[in-house]
Parts: C-alpha cells; sequence; structure tokens
C-alpha cells in the first residue's frame, strides 16, 4: 500500500509552478508518496490527460527519486513499482541530479546536505534548473535561504499552509564543488571525507572520540569486526589497522559514500538496514555509535532493535562495544546479549562491552 500525501507534499505539489519537459528528480521522499504523484502526473500528462495536463510541458518529464536512506529508498522503489509512468531510484545524489530540470524536494535537516544538493543541481542540472524544497515549519531556519542563495540568484519562500512551507530557489549561479569535503585529522593519523548529509562531518564526534580510545581493548579474536552505522568511517579506518576482516556498515547512501573514501580500500564497506544483511553467529566484534534519531526526532527504538540483532549475528564469546548517551536505557537490553562492563564514560556518554553469551 502507498503511503498518503503529507501537508508538505501536498503543499510541494500546489507550488510546483510550470514543470519543464525535462527530468523531475524527487529528494528525500521518506514514502513514495510524493515520488509516485510526480511520477502519475507525469505518465498522465504524456497519455495527454486533460485533468492533470495543467502546469505540465507535455511529453518528455522523466521522474527519477533518491533517498539518502535506504529504507526510505526501498519504499519509493516500492510505491514506484505500482505506478503507471514509471519513474525510477537512483541511489547516488549526483547522478540523480545530472541534467535535472526540476528538483523537489523534502528539506533535509542538516545545512550541509542542503548545500550539497543547491550546489550539485546548480552544477550538474540544466541552464535553468528549479529547486522547490519543502518541510515543516518547526524544523526549518532562515540559514537554508542563505544555503540555497549560495548556488541560485533567487531564493523566496511560499505562505505557510497546515504548519509546513516551500522554498523555491532559481537562476543557478556558478558555483564551486565542495563536497565531499576533507580534513586530517593528526591526534587520529586520519583523513575524513565526508558528504554534507553525513553524521558529524569532518569532524570526530565526541562519543567516537571516547570509543576511540578503548578500542585497543577489543580481545582481537580472529573473524569479522563489524562497523555498523559507520558514518564517514571513522571506526572503521582505526579498527582495519588491527583486524583485516573489516566491514562497515551504514543505512544513508552519504555515509557509504564517504566511508569509502575515509576507509580507502581498507574496509569493506555497504549500504545496508542494520545487520540484517548478516548471517547468524558470523560475526567476530560490533563496534558502533548507534543512532539515537530517526528523521527529525530522537527515538531509541532502532538501536534497541540493533543490539536484539546483534544477539543474533555475533558468534558465541563476540563482543559487542557501544557508546552511547549515559541517559540512554540500553543497559537492560546489553544484558539480554550477554554480561555487560562498562569500559569508559564521561558526563556525556558511556563506552560498553558486551560479550555473546
Ligand atoms: C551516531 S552516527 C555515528 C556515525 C559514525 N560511526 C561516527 O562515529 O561518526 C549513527 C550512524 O548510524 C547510521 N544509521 C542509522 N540507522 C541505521 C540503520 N538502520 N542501519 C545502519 N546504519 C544506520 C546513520 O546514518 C549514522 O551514520
Amino acid at each position: 500500500m502507498v503511503a498518503e500525501l503529507d501537508p508538505v507534499d501536498r503543499l510541494l505539489l500546489d507550488e510546483l509552478g510550470e514543470v519543464p519537459a525535462g527530468r523531475v528528480v524527487v529528494l528525500g521522499d521518506e514514502t513514495g508518496a510524493l515520488a509516485r504523484a510526480l511520477v502519475e502526473r507525469a505518465g498522465a500528462s504524456t497519455l495527454q490527460d486533460p485533468r492533470v495536463l495543467q502546469g505540465w510541458a507535455g511529453a518528455g518529464e522523466q521522474v527519477v527519486a533518491h533517498s539518502d536512506s535506504l529504507v526510505a529508498e526501498r519504499q519509493v522503489a516500492q510505491a514506484l513499482a505500482g505506478a503507471a509512468g514509471g519513474g525510477e531510484v537512483v541511489p547516488d545524489l549526483a547522478e540523480a541530479l545530472t541534467g535535472a530540470a526540476l528538483v523537489v524536494l523534502r528539506l533535509p535537516k542538516s545545512l550541509d546536505a542542503l548545500d550539497e544538493i543547491a550546489r550539485t543541481a546548480a552544477l550538474l542540472g540544466t541552464d535553468d534548473v528549479r529547486l522547490v524544497a519543502g518541510g515543516r515549519v518547526k524544523h526549518m531556519t532562515p540559514s537554508m535561504n542563505e544555503v540555497l542563495g549560495a548556488s541560485f540568484e533567487q531564493v523566496h519562500a511560499s505562505l505557510g499552509r497546515q504548519k509546513s512551507r516551500v522554498l523555491h530557489a532559481a537562476g543557478p549561479r556558478t558555483v564551486e564543488q565542495v563536497w565531499p569535503r576533507q580534513r586530517h585529522h593528526a591526534d587520529v593519523d586520519l583523513t575524513i571525507h565526508a558528504h554534507g548529509a553525513a553524521f558529524a562531518g569532518t569532524r570526530i564526534d565526541a562519543g567516537t572520540r571516547l570509543l576511540l580510545g578503548q578500542l585497543d581493548r577489543l580481545s582481537g579474536t580472529d573473524g569479522t569486526v563489524v562497523d555498523l552505522g559507520c558514518g564517514t568511517g571513522v571506526l572503521a579506518s582505526v579498527l582495519a589497522r588491527r583486524f583485516d576482516d573489516v566491514v562497515a556498515i551504514d543505512v544513508s547512501a552519504a555515509a557509504v559514500a564517504s566511508a569509502q573514501l575515509t576507509t580507502a580500500g581498507a574496509a569493506d564497506v555497504r549500504r545496508g538496514d542494520g545487520l540484517t544483511d548478516l548471517a547468524d553467529a558470523s560475526v567476530a566484534t560490533i563496534v558502533s555509535n548507534p543512532p539515537f534519531h530517526v528523521g527529525t526526532a530522537k527515538d531509541s527504538t532502532p538501536t534497541l532493535a540493533l543490539i536484539a540483532d546483534a544477539k543474533r549475528v555475533l558468534r558465541p564469546g563476540g563482543e559487542l562495544v557501544l557508546v552511547y548517551n549515559s541517559h540512554l536505557p540500553y543497559l537492560p537490553r546489553l544484558r539480554e546479549v550477554g554480561p555487560t562492563e562498562i569500559l569508559a564514560r564521561d558526563r556525556s556518554y558511556l563506552v560498553t562491552r558486551t560479550v555473546r553469551a
């Protein structure tokens, strides 16, 4: 079943304006409802359906969708599979934006992610590419207009409706591509590469830093070592100095592309949803600074599910080493996996080691 359009989707569709003949790119759709509605409009206008022709230039629109999260990408692919008129899911952001005439996007929560989208659209889109970007008013800031203004001559906001608003950007500027960014950290002798949507950018997160200091306490058994939710690949890179078989997994396309650059071939970087692709009792060690957000909301449910699945994929005696904010309710669940000790703590974070019983 395809999800319903939400108020942001509906406002975006109402604010599209003239749709040019050419590539229409849908970014950040989490459910597939927006991409499907666009595909159906494009397909219907191609069939000269008078009810939907208004605003569409006619034959030739091609709708492609890119969502950073693999979970969202799968939802969009499923929604498009049943849509008359086709539509294609493209896992690479730059590839999706190449030749874009119109970009319809759900605003990302990070300004860096928005900057990468805007620059890439200005560079790789058509000469008159436009962006129509929607979000919930409570998640929007004036800085978003500034970010869009760095890549487009004209930026203006729609009137709000149902707590939602749309930003319009037109007139692509001649911009420099600055993504992925890179920064060398002499203290860990590592150059971090980061696409805009990757967690912590080229910084080392405080929790990750606390965990880095504990990695030499891993028991060093043979076997696969997994960096789960690898982000830009900081932990995987350091683990690969000591272990031969390091697998880095992240659900985010931006994270995977970043970690591939940061690890420079030293780890096997994969886009995946948690540990689902790994076989039972196949892993010696899992290291993770796990997610604490779902979209813009703080949510510990996904990490509780990851902890439960760690029990399945770890072999007996295998280790699960986590860093997390100390107020989060993970300890009782970790103890269901096996005996758990606290390796380190500071004012905000705990590093725990759990040995699979
Ligand atoms: C707190 S960040 C840590 C990133 C990185 N390990 C670091 O230390 O900088 C959590 C990461 O988990 C990823 N993530 C979220 N949900 C996931 C899932 N279901 N499967 C795999 N990775 C996920 C996010 O994209 C993000 O990169």
